[in-house]
This record gives structure tokens, sequence and C-alpha cells, in this order.
């Protein structure tokens, strides 16, 4: 379980996030929706410790990402939107550089990577550097540094974006294996359509705030329009 205490942004005099409250509760896919600038990924950033939040705290279990971040971030993988990272570095080198972090020897480290790399089929491309890889061959390579240690909570920034068809369809399916087994899955996405088919619940965030929190089925029912896309009411809630 996450759980988001009021947690606050300001960069300068601008409000990036405001007082997000929410429960992320085990065994859902929950899906941050937002338009372009609303907050979603300086949420998450605060959330991973990459950014100090104004105010606010998060928990992951009881451990704080404020005071307590190494127990905290043992418990949750990141993967960033723009994964132009370790540029030098080959993809077997980079997993076992993060297998060393949580204390794997180099074998423990590439067998754990083996299933997600070989599912994400980058398998082939760990002998290469990270600079040649495609946008999408880094999105897998970072996704699977993240995995391999078998983390509880999955935090997702826009994770199906640039991805074909395939590696999409199986990152879907990795989410869905990994909240059935009654971890959390948190990611954040522009993709109605995912949203729609693939999350448990939805928060919308707008302008810094988070407006909805709830499954797709309940908003229908606040807005009592249960006609209505999910896409209709989402252009509703956020319409400047
Ligand atoms: N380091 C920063 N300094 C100043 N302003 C920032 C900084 N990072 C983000 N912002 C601002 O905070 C707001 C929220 O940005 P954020 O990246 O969280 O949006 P987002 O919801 O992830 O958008 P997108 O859908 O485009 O990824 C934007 O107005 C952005 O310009
Ligand atoms: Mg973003």
């Amino acid at each position: 379980m996450i759980k988001i205490e009021h947690l606050s942004k300001k960069f300068g005099n601008f409000t990036a996030v405001n007082d997000i409250n929410l429960i992320i509760p085990n065994g859902k896919i929950y899906g941050l929706l937002g338009p372009n600038g609303a907050g979603k990924s300086t949420t998450l950033k605060m959330m991973t410790g990459i950014l100090n939040p104004t105010s606010g705290d998060v928990f992951y279990d009881s451990f704080s990402i404020n005071s307590n971040p190494l127990e905290a971030k043992k418990r949750f993988a990141f993967v960033p939107d723009s994964p132009d990272m370790f540029l030098g570095m080959k993809g077997y080198d980079y997993l076992i550089f993060i297998g060393s972090l949580f204390d794997m020897s180099k074998d423990e480290a590439l067998s754990s990577a083996e299933y997600f790399a070989k599912e994400l089929n980058i398998y082939d491309s760990l002998n290469d550097y990270i600079l040649n890889y495609s946008h999408g061959m880094r999105q897998k390579i970072f996704l699977t540094g993240a995995l391999m240690h078998n983390p509880d909570a999955w935090i997702l920034d826009e994770p199906l974006t640039g991805l074909d068809p395939e590696s999409a369809f199986k990152i879907k399916n990795l989410m869905r294996e990994h909240a059935n087994r009654g971890h959390v899955v948190l990611l954040s996405t522009h993709i109605l359509d995912v949203a729609e088919k693939l999350v448990d619940e939805i928060g919308i965030i707008n302008k810094g705030e988070l407006i909805f929190s709830g499954t797709i089925q309940e908003l229908k029912e606040k807005k009592n329009e249960s006609d209505s896309t999910l896409e209709e009411l989402f252009l509703e809630l956020t319409k400047k």
C-alpha cells in the first residue's frame, strides 16, 4: 500500500502539485491521468525521492520517503518517462550495476533480469551500449533493471509511450500479473484507452490538483453520465 499525504510542490511561486492525498491499495493497477503539465511526473518524482516535496510525505507500508528513504526505496521501482541515462554502459553492465545496489552478485543479477529481458525482447541486445538502443529499447532495459529486484510497488511514468504493440501488450500483462500477486502498480498515462481497459482505479490530476480518484464506473456515476466514455468525461473535467 502506498499512502500520499498532503503532497505539494512549488517551483518558485508556481504550484505544480497542490495538497494531494491518496491511498493506493495492494492488488490494484492505479492510473494517473491528466493533461500535459498537470503535475503527474512531479508527483511521481516526489513519491520516489527524486524531487523534494515542498510539503507532505509518502509512505510505503509505514516507511516515509522523507525520513526513511532507504527502507522506502527498497519497496518500489521507478521508471521515469525519459530513459536517457547510463548511455555509456552496455545493457549487461547496467543490470549488474543495478543488481549490486541490491546486494546481488553478478550471476544473481543476470538470472533475476533474464526473465524480464527475454519477455521484453531485449535479451539479445544486452551486449550493446545503451547509447545505441532505440527509445523503446531504453525503456525496456530500465524497466528490466527496475523490476529485477522484485519490488513491491511499480511506479511507471508513461510506460507505454513509444512501445511497439507486442511490447506494450507484454508490459500490460506484467502489470496485471504483479497486481494479481497482491502488489501495487501505479502508472501515469495519456492513453485513455489503456486506462479504460487496464487500470482498476484512476486518479485525474488537473493543474496540480487531484480532482477525482476512484473507478471509472464511480466517475460515471458521480457525473451521472453512464453513457459517456472516459474520454468525454476526462475532457469535460479538465477543460480550461
Ligand atoms: N524543475 C521544474 N522547474 C519549474 N517548473 C517545473 C519543473 N518541473 C515541472 N515544472 C512545471 O510543473 C508543471 C507540472 O509538470 P509535470 O512534468 O509534473 O507535468 P505532467 O503532468 O507530467 O505533464 P506531461 O503529461 O506533459 O508529462 C508544469 O507546469 C511544469 O512546467
Ligand atoms: Mg510527465
